[in-house]
């Protein structure tokens, strides 16, 4: 077992601070000394000797405590790494301003270590302009941000903003440590050797989302999510910082990335438009499921009550590929994929000029996908086209080796 580290894990106050007690348990079960910061306000909502118990260390509250020791800068320097969760709106701003009116803050400032964020808060603070703001300023200094994700708020509400699961938060800061205290990995190939994607910003879907019908059921497809997985994992080891909206995954999101979890067309829809606001690349490689059950039951469908045929009403999703296209920033790179089962090659080409044209994006990645193929395999056969229907490369090979491929045609050339 690797010797063990100290984790400063920041606990500031929302409603979520609850939640931090998984995250505080994780980290001394996997054999970390963890040293709890919280802020006043987080223990209104969970109790000091809670966190004392679970973390096995006196919780620390209080700037003007251990002065003689310079409490602040003593745990600051002992930090291995520094995770903040949850992290509210309030929280964010005054990292991202650098203010240093609590312990916490002090113990931030006075540190080298990496810092793992995890937000909580109400969409609609999360979608504020000066939180997003404040995440992009935060995020070019190198900060990791996990989550938010979206789904049910404290109130009746739903939307982005629900911190992330502690599990993921944990992945992400472990994920942090070892890319702090190891050599990069190998380049998985020549180009991605370079760090060319540095600064950028870029957001990925990936999965297949999922329309409930009843407690127990949905309408789903047979999307992995690994293309979208290969291109969030070649942004990221390429330098880029990466927010991955990821629906219904079956293989692990990559290292490094701000996971954004979804389950609907709707989720996705909402958790996508507020990451691109400030993306410099967008790349849809989720499937959205194009329709949804017009009313979704609260109990179990019966076959008793069905009988032998039932009807289901379906209402269209909105295109979120079209959406983002049409109201997207300036200068922002948009690519889509299409899922097409046509065999013939001009046809399939054909097919794909007349959706790029329909979804507005930049670029199309068409991708002919059957029973056997395109879906939960390793390897992929694409065709990248322009808005002008023209061929900008072709690639077939690992799922990995189609990312690269992929990201050297839409980040080099300029959208046509
Ligand atoms: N897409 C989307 N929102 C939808 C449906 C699709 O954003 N409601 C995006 C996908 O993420 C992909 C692109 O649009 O980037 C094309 O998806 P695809 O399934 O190939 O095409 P559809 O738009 O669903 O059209 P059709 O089913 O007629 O092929």
């Amino acid at each position: 077992m690797s010797p063990a580290r100290t984790i400063v894990v920041g606990i500031t106050g929302g409603i979520a601070a609850y939640k931090a007690v998984g995250v505080v348990r994780a980290f001394v079960l996997h054999g970390d000394v963890v040293q709890v910061v919280a802020t006043d306000a987080a223990l209104r909502f969970v109790g000091k000797p809670t966190l004392e118990a679970i973390s096995r260390n006196p919780v620390h509250t209080d700037l003007y405590e251990g002065v003689a020791e310079v409490r602040h800068v003593a745990i600051g320097q002992s930090a291995d790494l520094i995770v903040v969760a949850p992290a509210t709106a309030n929280s964010i701003a005054k990292l991202a301003a650098g203010l240093a009116d609590d312990l916490l803050g002090n113990t931030i400032l006075a540190s080298t270590a990496p810092l793992v964020i995890a937000p909580a808060m109400h969409t609609e603070m999360w979608n504020n302009p000066a939180t997003i703001a404040n995440i992009a300023t935060l995020r070019s200094r190198g900060v990791i941000v996990v989550g938010p994700g979206t789904g049910q708020l404290t109130g009746s509400d739903v939307g982005a903003g629900r911190m992330a699961e502690p599990e993921t938060i944990v992945a992400a800061a472990l994920a942090a440590l070892e890319a702090a205290g190891s050599v990069a990995e190998p380049a998985h190939t020549a180009s991605a050797v370079e760090p060319d994607l540095a600064g950028m910003n870029i957001v990925i879907s990936a999965g297949g989302t999922r329309e409930p019908l009843d407690p127990v059921r949905f309408l789903g497809n047979r999307s992995s999510g690994k293309q979208g997985i290969a291109l969030a994992s070649a942004a990221v080891s390429r330098g880029a910082s990466v927010t991955l909206v990821a629906a219904h995954l079956e293989v692990p999101p990559p290292e490094g990335v701000t996971l954004v979890p979804v389950a609907t067309a709707l989720e996705l829809e909402t958790a996508m438009r507020a990451a691109a606001a400030d993306a410099d690349l967008v790349i849809m490689a989720a499937a959205v499921a194009d329709y949804r059950p017009v009313s979704v039951r609260d109990a179990k469908i019966k076959k008793e009550d069905t009988g032998d045929t039932l009807t289901i009403e379906l209402v269209k999703n909105p295109d979120v590929l079209v959406g983002l296209s049409a109201d997207r920033p300036r200068e922002q790179v948009i690519v889509g994929f299409a899922a097409e089962t046509e065999t013939d090659a001009d046809a399939l080409l054909e097919l794909g000029r007349g959706k790029i044209a329909r979804k507005g994006c930049d670029y199309l990645v068409i991708n002919r996908v059957g029973w056997s193929e395109g879906f939960a395999t390793d390897g992929n056969d694409v065709v990248l086209i322009d808005r002008s229907g023209d061929i900008v490369t072709r690639a077939s090979g690992t799922k990995m080796l189609v990312a690269d491929r992929i990201l050297d045609a839409v980040v080099t050339r300029p959208s046509a």
